[in-house]
């Protein structure tokens, strides 16, 4: 199946199929110097996969997790880059999940002023978000993503096989940000995370999430408006992962984030969604540190945020409140929970 990203001369195709990696060559212009990156909590075996078919291929593997999100992670990959003898014409592939994707992204954008980039995506958060739209960033000075630029691959490849290596935890992980697209966007996927077997609708999720993401995406790339709803439940869930940095991961934490954004009236379905994946879970709550992470996040602006709020399923408003406002309703709401 392909999806077309429509972004003018930064259109490229997203190709879902199961075993697309061993097959990369025939979709990627792969005869040129190529940087492999990944990290070391992704199989080996994907990333030499992909080499394999490259030309002349250089691997660069990270190591797992935010911190290589850094200064000092960019600073290796464009030395390597510059080590190898790379030119405009080579180009970087990110195999690995959002981290992999965010660091890489954003090296391949900064390399002599922007060298083509790929981005095969191996968690199931990367296949359905991370990897499309062209977000790519590093962390600085202890915010997350705050440089960074917007800088669209030239070809996604989803290969939905990949995900029967990834634990059962990385996969609720991803199932969060799915959630959280049904609920703005799509009430009958709402419904199939609701009644389905989610385990073997996979493929479907994937799909479904892409059509949304690319909507969004093609409305407001830049996200002057639309695409902040990719950030429902981001406000309060950044508070609660910065928090509990070690402890939770980004989708779980979003998961949280998500509860006190939706009306009193369909909460009650989306705990029961959210139980059913794995993802809530209760906590003692540091709202000073909560409140301190959140809004000195990029997307605060001064002492109001503009959040999502989901009234019904499928749907949502976009709402500017007080940055303390926003902290009372979620410390009233998830205090208030009973399980
Ligand atoms: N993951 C949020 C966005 O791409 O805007």
């Amino acid at each position: 199946m392909t999806i077309h990203m429509n972004l003018g001369q930064d259109s490229y195709d997203i190709l879902v199929e199961r075993g697309i990696l061993a097959r990369a060559k025939d979709y990627l212009n792969l005869n040129r110097r190529v940087l492999v990156v990944t990290d070391t909590q992704v199989p080996a075996i994907y990333a030499q996969t992909l080499a394999a078919q490259c030309q002349s291929a250089v691997i660069c593997t990270v190591e797992t997790g935010e911190n290589s999100k850094s200064l000092g992670g960019f600073g290796h990959l464009l030395q390597t880059m510059l080590d190898h003898g790379f030119s405009r014409k080579d180009c970087v592939v990110a195999v690995g999940g959002g981290v992999v994707g965010d660091l890489s992204g954003f090296a391949a954008s900064a390399y002599m002023r922007g060298i083509d980039f790929y981005n095969i995506p191996t968690t199931l958060l990367s296949q359905i978000d991370s990897s499309i739209g062209g977000k790519t960033a590093i962390n600085f000075g202890g915010v997350k993503n705050i440089v960074g630029a917007f800088y669209q691959p030239k070809k996604v490849l989803i290969d939905p096989k990949l995900l029967e290596t990834l634990p059962a935890r990385q996969i609720s992980n991803g199932l969060a940000e799915a959630i959280k697209m049904s609920l703005t966007s799509d009430k009958k996927l709402f419904e199939l995370f609701e009644n389905g077997d989610i385990e073997s609708k996979l493929e479907e999720i994937i799909i479904r999430c892409l059509n949304i993401k690319k909507y969004v995406v093609e409305q407001d790339e830049k996200e002057a408006g639309l695409r902040k709803i990719l950030n429902f439940g981001h406000t309060v869930g950044h508070g609660i992962e910065s928090s509990r940095e070690m402890e939770l991961y980004h989708g779980e934490c979003v998961a949280l984030g998500m509860l006190p954004m939706c009306a009193d009236s369909i909460r009650p379905r989306v705990m029961k969604v959210l139980q059913k994946c794995n993802l809530y879970r209760q906590l003692d709550y540091d709202w000073e540190q909560i409140a301190e992470a959140a809004f000195h996040d990029k997307k605060a602006d001064g002492d109001s945020v503009t959040v999502t709020v989901v009234n019904e399923v499928g749907s949502f408003e976009l709402k500017t409140m007080k940055n303390m406002e926003v902290v009372e309703l979620a410390k009233t709401c998830l205090e208030g929970l009973k399980v």
